[in-house]
């Protein structure tokens, strides 16, 4: 297991010949620790793949740093798993072969990367699939062979950018079970960004509210609710009411911003 420490981190692009640097965020800090579940969550455009993408080691921080375990990430490693909103399978391979695939560079003996891939297909509920193609695949499946991939290759830190935002709300849903049950019984540390606040508010354990137009971090919640935890509870009401309230505040000002005058929002 492993923690990861954002500290004082800036991301500046810095645009083509004609546009100046754009900075998305800055001064950024936020402490995961080994084990949490912290999700992400803030309106299109704030910050939120491109931070998961330097703690991912895709993309590289302009200033400040990013520890795992107090190791500095500069690339991507296997200690870091991601799942992106698309699975991205390889068409020409199997379920079984495409979970296969990423165990490559993990020098294990055959057996032992059949073993991995099984068990991980089936702790996810496609055991059934293994030697289907991917295009026989609904996309709540689909979603969940990339899961399956990622932690075949056993990371400490699993990196989830939205994953379930192509999903309908059933598939969604029995897919939030899924990874909370995995969760418990991995006891991964889990960055998670959605712009869905329901689902923020069900899976973690904080969750760090993020702003835009500069991009940083708002606000960070605790989540004290009893799991499983149900969106009728009235503790859960009274947070997602409070997270909206900000959510709705920094979105306005992104379309009055965007619309000028033409914005008819409060
Ligand atoms: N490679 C890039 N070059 C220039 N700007 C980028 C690049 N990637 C992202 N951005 C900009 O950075 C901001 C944050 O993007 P992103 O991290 O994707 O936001 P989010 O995931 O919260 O929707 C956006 O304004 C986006 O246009
Ligand atoms: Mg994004």
């Amino acid at each position: 297991m492993a923690d990861v420490d954002i500290v004082n981190v800036e991301k500046t692009f810095s645009g083509g010949k004609e546009d100046s640097p754009f900075t998305v965020f800055q001064d950024v800090n936020l402490s995961v620790d080994s084990g949490e579940f912290v999700s992400l969550l803030g309106p299109s455009g704030c910050g939120k793949s491109t931070l998961l993408n330097i703690v991912a080691g895709l993309d590289e921080a302009t200033a400040g740093k990013v520890t795992s375990d107090d190791k500095a990430i500069v690339k991507p490693g296997p200690d870091r798993g991601v799942v992106f909103q698309e699975p991205a399978l390889m068409p020409w391979l199997n379920v079984k072969e495409n979970v296969k695939f990423g165990l490559k560079k993990h020098k294990l003996s055959k057996e032992e990367a059949e073993d991995r891939a099984v068990h991980f297909l089936k702790l996810v509920h496609l055991g059934k699939f293994m030697n289907a193609f991917p295009h026989e695949l609904s996309g709540g499946m689909k979603q969940r062979v990339a899961i399956a991939r990622a932690l075949a290759m056993n990371p400490d830190v699993l990196l989830m950018d939205e994953p379930f935002g192509a999903l309908d709300e059933q598939t969604r849903s029995m897919l939030h079970e899924e990874v909370q049950s995995i969760w418990e019984e991995t006891k991964k540390t889990i960055l998670f960004v959605t712009h869905n606040i329901r689902e923020a508010i069900l899976l973690s354990d904080r969750i760090v509210l993020m702003g835009t137009r500069p991009g940083r971090i708002m606000e960070v919640f605790d989540v004290n609710i009893e799991r499983p935890r149900k969106t009728s509870d009235p503790d859960f009401i009274t947070l997602e009411e409070r997270i909206n309230d900000q959510l709705k505040g920094e979105i306005h000002k992104v379309m009055r911003e965007e619309m000028g005058d033409g914005y008819g929002g409060a």
